[in-house]
């Protein structure tokens, strides 16, 4: 079957790489893509947001499973607008219809969710511009730190934690009264300030039943020893190894079950995958925040240790008998860096023709933010390349992706030397 798979960065370029494996596979199309996707696929000119134009070329290219990797086209409503065309209805998408995309969509809603679900999760309440008094004099009830979260999408930018009571006034107002992040944060969630450590759990459900991926630790941080501004993410290990079984069965049985027997009770129809940001603290997991998309760059290191056909997986989401497909993990352990442009995650140097790329012997490189100019590959984005190694042990996965991140070299080029030290 013919396949189109929506985003440009690297988890779509990990999505690409194992979509090209499977015998269901025809031919795959990237919509836009990267520099990287085209050695396996076809990249085709299209904003995962433009539906209109993906209508037209997905009749033309007949195809038959649409996978969409980030989640502005999710929460805009591309699985609904498929449902309501009569020639797209029976094409399946991979992610949810615009009411489950709320879960990533609306911190609110997600917060109610759990609520109403018995999911652990931090304590909070949300106000808006009319309720700011409420929120200001809620504030001083609260201990420090706190977090301020946007409710709205802000581009991984709209939580702000706060240490003093006069910083997280000010920010309140100035994300209700002064639109700090737009209509993001016309509504505010505040939230109690959870310590512990983070990691990432993945799910993928057709509704009924679910596989739990492998989890994965994300280092958000730009600088090494977690510090300086944060980023979309500088590297990732999986699996975790504080995330032991017994943790897991916690994880499974007070966050994953009820989420989603939570979206049958709620009749929230789901297809697609959950991204589970969970917070563990002593020994119990709580609820940061959903996605309803994979993580990056987790996707870079866990779609790597699964062993079965990632199509047939998601032919079961679509025809909703998840339960009767296997999936098989590899022991295997990952580690992924990602190298970024000079700058980020401030104003980055771009257009810098990248070298070395063909070094690399080790390690998987998926392509990010990536373009091929005539023949020359070039940064386009903040991070540019994804650089995985699958090894025996953590140690050994770090030092060989480390290493070839080395080999390869562009103008302003950085990366993370410490990524799963903090796990060895
Ligand atoms: P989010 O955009 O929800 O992923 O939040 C960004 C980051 O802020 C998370 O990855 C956490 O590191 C941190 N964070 C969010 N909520 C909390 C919380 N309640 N307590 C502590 N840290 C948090
Ligand atoms: N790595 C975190 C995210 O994808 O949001």
């Amino acid at each position: 079957m013919n396949i189109l798979i929506l985003g440009s960065g690297g988890r779509e370029s990990a999505f690409a790489w194992k979509i090209s494996q499977s015998f269901l596979c025809s031919k795959l199309f990237i919509a836009p893509g990267n520099a990287g996707t085209e050695s396996f696929g076809k990249n085709i000119h299209l904003k995962p947001t433009d539906f209109e134009g993906m209508r037209l070329f997905i009749l033309e290219n007949k195809i038959k499973l649409v996978v969409v990797g980030p989640e502005e086209p999710l929460v805009k409503g591309i699985h609904d607008y498929f449902l309501q065309d009569e020639d797209l209805k029976h094409i399946p998408v991979i992610g949810p219809q615009c009411e489950g995309a709320q879960l990533e969509g609306s911190k609110d809603f997600s917060k109610q969710f759990m609520i109403r679900h018995g999911i652990p999760t931090a304590s909070f309440k949300s106000f808006t511009k009319a309720t700011l008094q409420d929120g200001l004099t809620y504030l001083e009830s609260q201990k420090l730190p706190i977090v301020l979260k946007a409710d709205g999408l802000a581009a991984g930018k709209g939580v702000l934690i706060c240490e003093t009571l006069t910083e997280a006034k000010v920010e309140l107002g100035a994300m209700l009264v002064n639109a700090k992040f737009g209509e993001a944060s016309n509504t505010v969630v505040i939230e109690e300030f959870l310590k512990g450590i983070e990691l990432s759990v993945f799910v993928l459900t057709d509704g009924k039943s679910y596989k739990i991926l492998p989890e994965a630790k994300d280092y958000k941080r730009i600088g090494e020893g977690d510090t300086g501004l944060n980023t979309g993410g500088m590297g990732a290990v999986s699996p975790v190894p504080f995330a032991n079984a017994e943790f897991m069965r916690k994880v499974e049985e007070r966050i994953i079950i009820p989420t989603v027997e939570g979206l049958k009770k709620d009749a929230i129809p789901y297809k697609g995958f959950i991204f589970i940001g969970i917070m563990k603290v002593n020994d119990d997991p709580y609820v940061i925040e959903y996605n309803v998309r994979m993580g990056d760059p987790e996707t870079e290191s866990v779609i790597p240790r699964i062993e079965s056909d990632l199509v047939d997986l998601l032919l079961g989401v679509a025809n909703e008998n998840l339960a009767e497909k296997s999936l098989i993990i590899s022991p295997k352990i990952a580690a992924t860096i990602m190298l970024v442009a000079g700058g980020y995650p401030g104003k980055y140097l771009k257009g810098r023709a990248i070298t070395g790329i063909d070094n690399v012997r080790h390690s998987l490189v998926f392509h990010a933010g990536t373009e091929l100019d005539s023949d020359i590959v070039k940064s386009v984005g903040g991070r540019v390349l994804a650089v995985t190694s699958l090894k025996e042990t953590l140690f050994d996965a770090v030092q060989t992706a480390t290493a070839d991140a080395g080999r390869i070299y562009y103008d302003g080029r950085y990366f993370r030397n410490d990524i799963g030290a903090d796990l060895f």
